[in-house]
């Protein structure tokens, strides 16, 4: 494993300045336990997250990365038999509050998925559109400004704005995610969860979408779910390691990968299982 650790020592030293840039927190959960029925998922998570910052959250499969995102938007509450306790809270509010309605929190914490999911009868305008036109934005002229500006700020608008009106699931699996992303800016978002979103992509996808992230944590606070250990190790602040729906370790992305307090960190970062 000893290239993997100088690669990632290589990409921690990039990244370092970023992390130390990072300052003000925007979200706090406070100890979330939830699950679907019977079956504890999560058990007790309790996470601050910065302003303007990239977290990766990382773990074994079925640990409850995607279950532990979705609370965050709450989207989780829509999963028949699911249940979670706990507080959430984005600038001073818990958005589990008795009067704060699900969706205005969805449309603030914007969401992209593992596999790219446009809307598969619409154009790539439309795709991006959609959310604006649901907020009741009518005008033409102003939907083609949000479109362009999104797509722009998705690192997609040069590659396709000739062809806005052909659908978008046209797209290679790279430009599909990216319209994805576009289409959860489109509606000025201020949180961005992505699960897994290059897990379906390849290098080159990967890359681009690495790229843009970079660029978007400038000005959003994003939490991304990831599989592939040296993508945290590249473009992530701070690290979140679950297991079995604890949150064994959570700091900086270097503190993380060069010195983790638990051994289990260290065992599933050096690829002894996960
Ligand atoms: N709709 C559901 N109904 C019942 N149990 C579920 C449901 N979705 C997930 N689970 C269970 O919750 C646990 C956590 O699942 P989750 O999808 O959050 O894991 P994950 O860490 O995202 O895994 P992966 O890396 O494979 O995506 C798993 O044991 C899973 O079987
Ligand atoms: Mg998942």
């Amino acid at each position: 494993m000893s290239h993997v650790r100088n690669n990632l020592a290589a990409s921690l030293a990039a990244n370092a300045g970023a992390a130390a840039s990072a300052n003000g927190h925007r979200i706090f959960t406070e100890h979330i336990v939830g699950g679907f029925g019977d079956t504890t998922v999560l058990k007790g998570i309790s996470l601050r997250i910065a302003h303007c910052s990239l977290t990766a959250i990382m773990g074994p499969s079925g640990c409850g990365k995607s279950t532990f995102i979705r609370c965050i938007n709450r989207l989780h509450e829509e999963i028949p038999r699911a249940w979670v306790t706990g507080k959430i809270i984005l600038d001073g509010q818990d958005i589990y509050g008795a009067d704060v309605d699900p969706v205005a929190i969805r449309r603030k914490i914007g969401m992209v998925f593992q596999r790219p999911n446009p809307f598969p009868t619409f154009s790539i305008y439309d795709n991006v559109a959609a959310g604006p036109r649901l907020n009741g934005l009518r005008k033409r002229h102003a939907l083609d400004e949000v479109v362009e500006k999104s797509l722009r700020h998705a690192a997609l608008w040069d590659e396709v704005k000739d062809r806005l009106e052909r659908p978008g699931t046209g797209l290679s699996g790279g430009q599909q995610q990216r319209l994805c992303i576009a289409r959860a800016l489109a509606v000025d978002p201020e949180i961005l969860l992505l699960d897994e979103p290059c897990s379906a992509l390849d290098p080159i996808g990967t890359e681009r979408i690495e790229e843009l992230l970079v660029q978007l944590k400038k000005e959003y606070t994003i939490i991304m779910v990831t599989h592939n250990i040296q993508q945290a190790g590249r473009i992530a602040d701070r690290t979140v390691f679950l297991l079995l729906g604890e949150m064994v370790e959570e700091g900086s992305t270097s503190d993380v990968f060069t010195s983790p307090k638990d051994p289990r960190t260290e065992a599933f970062i050096s690829g002894r299982f996960g």
